[in-house]
């Protein structure tokens, strides 16, 4: 089985596969959710960005949720280690502060900001546990966190949710640029802990006041979370 089929990739593998889907990426987002992507990315900055907050977008990609962010009030910085996804994302706003880094090892100092966003990143991150522990350091005490991520539903919408991501993604990963990232996208979401599991992943983190909402019928979560100061228990 290939890495990309066991949705386990090392995190060079992660950012050129990145690198070679940036020109189909905003394309595959609107199609693959008919267009609910836009609505959730607001939902999850209106969740947790009061105006004038300093706000890090982790794991920013072409910058869809840094924009919802700065919408919502916030003075953003969006931060992405492939170079051809942020490109892409600086061609759409000139005031979000775009910056080349590293999720696991973030170039800011402890309590930078007021409220961190990361939409569909999580899930690549190599050290799922440091990747929230990192960003946990980053915000100050009471900060607050919104996290979305693909989900699997476990409802009536499990059959359809299969076929869709069994074989309907998988195939347009056929006929697209960087086509093994949509085997990659299946295999990632059936490896990755469900909205309960990541609740107590980010309470081991540092965070208090977690909870969730599944939406679109339940294959993404949205989880929010409250840093709670180092050595406080929950
Ligand atoms: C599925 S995209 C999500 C992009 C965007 N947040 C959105 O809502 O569409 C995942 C992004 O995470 C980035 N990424 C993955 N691991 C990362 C890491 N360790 N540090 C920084 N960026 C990372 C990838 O380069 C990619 O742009």
């Amino acid at each position: 089985m290939s890495q990309h089929e066991t949705g386990r990739l090392a995190p060079d593998e992660v950012r050129e596969m990145f690198d070679r889907i940036s020109p189909v990426y905003d394309g595959m987002n609107r199609a693959m959710t008919l267009g609910l992507d836009r609505r959730w990315r607001r939902m999850a900055a209106q969740a947790v960005v009061r105006r004038g907050d300093r706000v890090l977008d982790a794991c920013c990609g072409t910058g869809d949720l840094a924009l919802a962010c700065e919408r919502a009030g916030g003075i953003v910085t969006g931060l992405d280690f492939s170079e051809d996804m942020l490109r892409r994302a600086s061609r759409k706003s000139a005031t979000i502060d775009w910056r080349l880094g590293d999720a696991l090892a973030l170039p800011f100092t402890d309590g930078r900001f007021d409220a961190v966003t990361v939409g569909f990143g999580v899930r690549n991150l190599d050290d799922l546990g440091a990747g929230f522990r990192e960003l946990h350091r980053v915000l100050r005490p009471g900060g607050r966190l919104a996290c979305l991520e693909i989900t699997r539903p476990s409802g009536a919408l499990k059959p359809l949710f299969r076929a869709w991501f069994d074989g309907v993604v998988p195939f347009a990963g056929k006929v697209l640029p960087g086509g093994r990232a949509y085997t990659y996208l299946p295999a990632s979401v059936r490896r990755f802990p469900g909205p309960r599991e990541l609740a107590v992943l980010l309470e081991e983190a540092g965070f208090g006041e977690v909870g969730w909402k599944v939406l679109g019928g339940g294959i993404v979560a949205l989880h929010t979370a409250t840093s709670r100061p180092v050595g406080q228990a929950s």
